[in-house]
């Protein structure tokens, strides 16, 4: 927490309220910073598993074709691995490789007492079916938190794998201690993997829960409206630059986890990543921001990790 960054650029609020143009703090919640103490905690861990003469978590990461960005993801996974002191195996499969292969090999890793986690990256090619990859991991080893158990667990309050995504969140509102109780959180995105399983940890009742909650989506009428009640406002939709500063009410918490690539002439490899919040313009009117990239992303990781020593130390407790 010594290293927790209070960016307290003072600034101009954008929207005039009646009669009165206010200033408000606004924080930039540093997803390197966040990530980082995670990470160190993490990293202290293995140490002392490893002094005691354990073996290391170990996570296994299957990928299948060759999708950009989903290449940029589990390449950072690894990394992350490797930087903490865990083990990790990737597993690379061709675009067209048949849906029972994939299958077999996840069975392969089910069985296989020397791994802890197992991740699929997603999206997966579409002659494959994902609820089927999905519920074919070992509900021990869904350090992804996707499997119905996993997600019958989250839905219930009981102690489970949360999605990497929420889960780096709720991490990220804890290191900053941001305060959510009563607060209106709304979500924009019904997803299993961010959208829905948000609205779940942000409504149940605990330190960083306790929220009343709003799920928006693609059939929400006057969808800024809602945004207008937000305290908290999770934009979860993959549109870059969607949520605008009339969209968003002064002083509330914006989270954004869009990361899209957008094309660039200008940039050096022919894209630039960008959130789903429209920054420059909404970060003024907020009293705390998370950048992208530089944000959830790197959350997510510390997410997955956090999961992978969990399913390992579930083997041996
Ligand atoms: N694709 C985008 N996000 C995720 C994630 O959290 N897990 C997996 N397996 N695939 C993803």
């Amino acid at each position: 927490m010594e290293e927790k960054q209070l960016v307290s650029s003072f600034c101009l609020c954008a929207r005039i309220m009646p009669l009165n143009l206010y200033l408000c703090p606004m924080q930039i919640l540093d997803g390197k910073i966040a990530s980082q103490a995670v990470k160190e905690k993490l990293k202290s861990t293995v140490a002392h598993l490893v002094a005691e003469g354990k073996r290391p978590p170990h996570l296994a990461v299957i990928i299948v074709g060759n999708n950009g960005a989903s290449e940029t993801y589990v390449a950072s996974k690894v990394k992350n691995c490797a930087e903490i002191g865990f083990g990790s195996t990737l597993i690379r499969l061709d675009n067209d490789v048949p849906e029972s292969v994939l299958l077999q090999q996840i069975e392969t890793l089910n069985n296989d007492p020397a791994i802890d986690g197992i991740l699929v990256q997603l999206p997966l090619p579409k002659h494959i079916s994902e609820p089927k990859v999905i519920e074919t991991i070992s509900a021990d080893k869904d350090v992804d938190g996707f499997h119905p158990v996993s997600v019958g667990k989250l839905v219930q309050g009981l102690p489970t794998f949360v999605p990497a995504t929420p889960y780096g969140i709720m991490l990220m509102l804890e290191y900053y201690q941001i305060s959510t109780k009563g607060k209106h959180a709304v979500i924009i995105g019904r997803s299993n993997i961010v959208g829905r399983p948000m609205s779940i940890l942000l409504s149940s009742s605990h330190a960083y829960g306790n929220c009343t909650v709003t799920v928006c989506h693609s059939h929400t009428p006057n969808l800024k409206e809602f945004c207008l009640q937000a305290d908290i406002l999770v934009a979860a939709l993959g549109k870059p630059e969607f949520v605008t500063a009339d969209m968003v009410k002064p002083g509330a918490i914006v989270i954004d986890v869009g990361i899209t690539r957008v094309a660039d002439a200008t940039a050096a490899k022919g894209f630039k990543i960008k959130g789903d919040v429209a920054f420059e313009q909404v970060a003024p009117l907020t009293t705390a921001i998370t950048p992208v990239p530089g944000g959830v992303g790197l959350m997510t990781i510390a997410g997955l990790l956090q999961n992978t020593l969990q399913a390992y130390l579930n083997k041996f407790n």
